[in-house]
C-alpha cells in the first residue's frame, strides 16, 4: 500500500491584496475577510469616506485608494500613486461592478448599457493589464474576478449585465491561456443571488421596496458567504487553479425554456 502524499505546504501567505469596490457589499467583506486573515489589502471606490471608515479600523494594513474604476487615466494616475511599499500586488479582486435596469433590450437605457460595459468590461480589463506586468515579473499572483451565474443563464432583461458577465468569465479563461507557464492564478466566481449588498438598490436606482422585495422570502446568498469563498480560493496550494466557482443559494435553481405559443 502507497502512503497518501503529504498535503503541500499552505502558500506563503500573499501579503498585499488589492480590492476593487471595497465601499460596499462582496468587496467590502471580501477586504474585511482579507484583513482578519493577516493580509494588506488597498481597498478601491469612489466614495472615499467609506474607504476612510475602513482605514480607520485597519490603520497600518488597510490602504484607501479611491477612484472610478471605469477611466483609464484615474485606474493609471491611481496606482501610479501607490506608496513604494504597496506596489506590488499579490491579488487582484476584480470585483466593482453594478447591473443598471431590468427592461428589454428594446427598451433598455443606452446610458444605462455604456456604464455596465464601461465598469464591468473596461474597468476591470484596464486594472488587469496595469496589474499584471509586475506579477509576471515576480511570476507570483493570482486575480480573482467576481463574475455572476447571468453570465453562465440568461434572463429576461439581463441583456447587457449577463454579456458582461460573460465576457468576465472568458476573459478569465483567456487569461489563464496567456499566463500558461507562469506561477499566476486566475479564477473566475460566479455568485448567484445574494443579498445584504447595495446590488439590486443600484440596479432599480434607489426604489428600496423594489429592491428589497427581490430578496423577499428567500435566504439569499450574503457578501459573507462569497468572502468566505475568496478566503478559500488564496488559501489552496499553489499549484491548484480553481478556474470557475458557481455558486447560488438552495433557494435558487433553474427554469424550463420558454416557448411562446401563437
Ligand atoms: N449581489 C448580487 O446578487 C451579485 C450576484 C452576482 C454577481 N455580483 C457582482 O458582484 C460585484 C459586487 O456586487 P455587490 O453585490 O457587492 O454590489 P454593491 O453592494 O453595489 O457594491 C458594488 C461596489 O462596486 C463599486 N463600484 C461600482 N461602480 C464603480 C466605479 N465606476 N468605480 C469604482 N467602483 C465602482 C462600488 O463602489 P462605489 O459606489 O463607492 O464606487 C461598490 O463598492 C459586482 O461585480 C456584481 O456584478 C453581484
Amino acid at each position: 500500500m502507497t502512503a497518501t502524499p503529504p498535503c503541500p505546504a499552505a502558500p506563503p501567505a500573499a501579503s498585499i491584496a488589492l480590492v476593487t469596490g471595497a465601499t460596499a457589499g462582496f468587496g467590502q467583506a471580501i477586504s474585511r475577510a482579507l484583513l482578519q486573515a493577516g493580509w494588506r489589502v488597498i481597498g478601491t471606490g469612489r466614495r472615499a469616506d467609506r474607504l476612510e471608515a475602513l482605514r480607520a479600523q485597519w490603520p497600518e494594513a488597510f490602504l484607501p485608494l479611491a477612484f472610478d474604476v471605469a477611466g483609464r487615466a484615474a485606474a493609471q494616475g491611481a496606482l501610479a500613486s501607490l506608496p513604494a511599499a504597496w506596489q506590488d500586488v499579490d491579488l487582484l479582486v476584480n470585483n466593482a461592478g453594478l447591473a443598471l435596469g431590468l427592461e428589454r433590450a428594446d427598451q433598455a437605457s443606452l446610458d444605462d448599457w455604456d456604464r455596465m460595459i464601461d465598469t464591468n468590461i473596461r474597468g476591470l480589463a484596464t486594472l488587469t493589464r496595469l496589474l499584471l506586468p509586475q506579477m509576471v515579473r515576480r511570476n507570483r499572483g493570482y486575480v480573482i474576478n467576481i463574475g455572476s451565474i447571468a453570465g453562465d443563464w440568461p434572463y429576461p432583461g439581463g441583456n447587457v449585465y449577463g454579456a458582461t458577465k460573460a465576457f468576465v468569465k472568458q476573459f478569465s479563461q483567456n487569461l489563464r491561456a496567456d499566463l500558461a507557464g507562469t506561477a499566476i492564478r486566475v479564477s473566475n466566481v460566479e455568485p448567484g443571488l445574494c443579498g445584504g449588498t447595495e446590488f439590486s438598490n443600484v440596479r432599480f436606482k434607489g426604489d428600496d421596496e423594489r429592491a428589497t422585495s427581490v430578496y423577499a422570502g428567500v435566504q439569499a446568498i450574503s457578501p459573507e458567504d462569497i468572502a468566505r469563498i475568496v478566503l478559500w480560493l488564496v488559501q489552496q496550494p499553489p499549484h491548484v487553479n480553481v478556474n470557475r466557482i458557481e455558486v447560488m443559494p438552495v433557494a435558487q435553481s433553474f427554469a424550463p425554456l420558454s416557448v411562446a405559443r401563437g
